[in-house]
């Protein structure tokens, strides 16, 4: 609901913590309100590069969107340099001044080592993306056919590195079932009600780890989810 207090649309696609792609068509109704009410729109695009037999589309690039989107990026997804603390905002020049004001007294600086290999990662890190794009997109495949064979509905993510199961049909909250799953099977996940309240009764599962381990965690989440399954 737009009200005259709105100033900013907040999206963020790929998403964390549900892997959806927003289709371009969608993306262009969003542009559209963001017009029509004279709202900046502030894109986390992140997981832009993790897309899987879809393509991303860059908000900014929508119509009259380049001046009026914030988009927000950085190097932990793409180059797995999470903990590295190099990200980036692009926006028009009023607002990257505003926000350099705040930036500037709040923050040093990112490292000069991180910054160094961010730059190395832009000029020869095209082929580890596809590599690691055809290897999550292994991950993903395993990851949703497990859950999916477990009893855990859950739709087919099309970006970033999660999956994001319903764990209704258990009669758990989300929250008790990634405790007692992390007690008693060593599997963490992570409940859907820490991303709010639509989340509940949803987990969500990152594939960010071998193929190996996504395997062993599936067979591990097949024990608890028989033993706790109701009669
Ligand atoms: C949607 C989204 N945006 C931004 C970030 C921030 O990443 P970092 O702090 O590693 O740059 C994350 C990390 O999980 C994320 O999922």
């Amino acid at each position: 609901r737009v009200t005259n207090k709105t100033k900013a649309i907040l999206i963020g696609y790929p998403a964390n913590p549900t892997g959806a792609v927003m289709s371009k068509e969608k993306l262009s109704q969003i542009a559209e309100v963001a017009r029509r009410h004279q709202l900046l729109v502030i894109s986390d695009e992140i997981y832009a590069r993790l897309v899987y037999g879809v393509e991303h589309t860059c908000f900014a690039t929508l119509p009259q969107m380049k001046e009026n989107t914030i988009l927000l990026g950085g190097f932990s997804k793409a180059y797995a340099m999470t903990g590295w603390r190099i990200g980036y905002a692009a926006a028009n020049k009023d607002t990257i001044a505003a926000m350099t004001k705040i930036h500037q007294y709040t923050m040093l600086c990112a490292s000069i080592m991180a910054q160094v290999a961010a730059t190395e990662a832009l000029k020869s890190g095209e082929a580890s993306i596809a590599e690691m794009v055809e290897e999550y997109n292994r991950r993903r495949l395993t990851m949703v056919k497990g859950l999916n064979d477990i009893g855990l509905s859950c739709f087919e993510p099309r970006g970033a590195f999660y999956a994001f199961p319903s764990i209704k049909g258990t009669g758990m909250t989300s929250e008790e079932f990634a405790e007692r799953l992390l007690i008693e099977e060593k599997v963490a996940v992570v409940p859907g009600s820490a991303f709010g309240q639509c989340g509940e009764g949803y987990i969500r599962c990152c594939y960010a780890t071998s193929l190996a381990d996504i395997e062993e965690a599936l067979s591990r989440m097949k024990r608890f989810v028989d033993k706790h399954r109701k009669a």
